[in-house]
């Protein structure tokens, strides 16, 4: 069975049933990296519907699928929302860029930054800012409960061909932008997915060999590496 390349080209309301069904779960899951160079034109609502429930599809305590998701696409709310991102996202970002100011600094890790600058300074033109929310419980924000889904929609996102990638420095200003989004405070957001037609391809990401992380039994210390 052939994997769906991503083609970038928004495809048809008929497309959009059959779009992503092909690709092998495990492949999927190997192929789906941060993709923050996003091209600004639209998402099909449809489309949106259909990485959402992906989402929906995800375990929870209980099973109390205590999510809600938030899909901006207005462009006012988008600029608001960006410039937000970007007060919090500089901050953030700091140390990294005063790090790799120094020449030996990894090249992986400088091209991850540079992605996520470029995401940071684009944020406005992403067509959907995807937010993920959930209900508290016992008065305690449960961000836990909502990764599941998130990263559910992250995979559908890469088995119809959209870009997406997982953010939550906007945290940093929750209260400004949750209060936008006209969430109450007994369901505060926790991601945002920025989503759109990707300017790249997906791939492999940089991942340690499993060998390097898994053991039988006992945890072995020799795992423990100093990077
Ligand atoms: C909990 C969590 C929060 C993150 N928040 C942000 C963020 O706010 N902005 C950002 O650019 N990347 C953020 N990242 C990192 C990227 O989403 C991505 O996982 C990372 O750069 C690795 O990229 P790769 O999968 O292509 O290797 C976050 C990752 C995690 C797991």
């Amino acid at each position: 069975m052939t994997a769906v390349q991503p083609t970038g080209e928004p495809p048809t309301d008929l497309e959009i049933e059959t779009l992503g069904e092909e690709l092998p779960l495990l492949e999927g899951i190997r192929t789906t990296r941060a993709i923050r160079r996003l091209r600004p034109d639209p998402v099909p609502p449809e489309l949106i519907r259909k990485v959402v429930e992906a989402g929906t599809f995800a375990p929870s305590g209980g099973n109390r699928q205590p999510w809600f998701f938030i899909a901006v696409t207005d462009a006012e709310r988008r600029a608001f929302i960006a410039d937000h991102y970007r007060r919090a996202f500089e901050m953030y970002i700091a140390p990294a860029v005063k790090a790799a100011q120094d020449p030996s600094y990894p090249d992986d890790k400088r091209r991850n930054m540079r992605a996520a600058i470029h995401l940071a300074e684009n944020l406005h033109e992403v067509p959907v800012l995807l937010f993920v929310a959930g209900w508290m419980r016992r008065g305690q924000e449960q961000s836990q409960a909502l990764f599941p889904a998130i990263m559910n929609v992250l995979l559908a996102c890469r088995a119809v061909g959209l870009g997406a990638s997982l953010t939550t420095v906007h945290r940093m200003y929750q209260l400004e932008i949750d209060d936008y989004l006209g969430l109450p405070e007994r369901i505060p957001s926790s991601a945002m997915l920025p989503i759109g037609w990707p300017v790249g391809r997906y791939g492999k990401p940089r991942r340690k060999p499993v060998e390097q992380v898994l053991c039988y039994d006992r945890f072995n210390p020799g795992l423990i590496s100093s990077d």
